[in-house]
């Protein structure tokens, strides 16, 4: 198949416009790599990511692993170690759900590939390509991923209502420290943004060409339009926050911080 030649307008990076265009795709090049590169370190690091009843996002779910948060114990000697971790085999999922988020697409086709950098910019290339060619096709994965990124919410919730029960002598009490609303409005952001995803808001909101008539769909169709009002910032404070609980747990487990007891 042969794409149509798009005629070329402007050179690239040529534009009338006097704004600080390029600050947002700047802005989303630095946010996301800054995101991808830490991400995946945390990810691959062996220790550090647990205190006490806290856990990171990045780590979640843990399957087999050294610590009491693994749900089937320490890792079986059969498990191969180019695997690394069980989660990495689960984080795909939820990564790519976001990467291919729409709102992600739209950040990013702009700050990582020019394409174009901005409304009113010359772009590097004549052609379009479309979203068939490798790499691009992934993004049609979006409507399946979302299943995924839906569950991962159950974990993430469940390891934030377990940050609210601390071992204290041997006996386990609810308490709260500051790590547990951490973990809290982590999921709370992250929630916010997944259910405002364009993909579920059509799952759950009827059929082809039409909405459900059934109120309890209909107000689900309701709630997850109102979050996508704001998905674009969602998707941005969940980035955050997933890196800084990550952080925080980091900071209490080597000791360079102390995390405090609310009550
Ligand atoms: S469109 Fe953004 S998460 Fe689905």
């Amino acid at each position: 198949m042969t794409h149509a030649q798009l005629p070329i307008q402007r050179r690239f990076g040529e534009t009338l416009r006097r704004d600080a265009w390029w600050l947002p795709p700047l802005t989303v090049l630095a946010a996301f790599s800054a995101f991808l590169i830490y991400g995946t370190w945390s990810a691959l690091t062996s220790g550090g990511y647990t205190f006490g009843p806290y856990f990171s996002p990045f780590h979640a779910p843990e399957l087999w692993g050294p610590t009491e948060h693994a749900w089937f114990g320490p890792q079986p000697a059969w498990w191969p170690s180019f695997l690394f971790f069980p989660a990495l085999l689960v984080l795909p999922f939820p990564g790519l759900f976001r990467f291919s988020c729409y709102y992600y697409r739209g950040a990013y086709y702009k700050g990582f590939w020019a394409d174009p950098p901005a409304c009113a910019v010359g772009e590097p290339r004549t052609t379009y390509r479309g979203e068939r060619p490798f790499p691009n096709w992934l993004q049609n994965l979006h409507r399946y991923t979302m299943y995924v990124a839906v569950a991962f919410i159950g974990l993430l919730a469940i390891d934030a209502w377990k940050a609210f029960w601390f071992l204290d002598n041997g006996v386990e009490n609810f308490g709260i420290g500051v790590g547990s609303l951490v973990m809290t409005a982590n999921v709370t952001v992250t929630a916010a943004y997944t259910f405002g995803c364009h993909s579920l808001r059509h799952v759950i909101g009827g059929f082809k060409d039409r909405l459900s008539g059934q109120p309890v769909r209909a107000a689900c169709y309701a709630g997850c339009s109102k979050l996508n009002e704001r998905h674009g910032l969602y998707a941005k404070t969940s980035m955050g926050t997933m890196i800084f609980t990550d952080i925080y747990i980091r900071l209490c487990a080597s000791g360079v911080i102390t995390d405090w007891r609310i009550f």
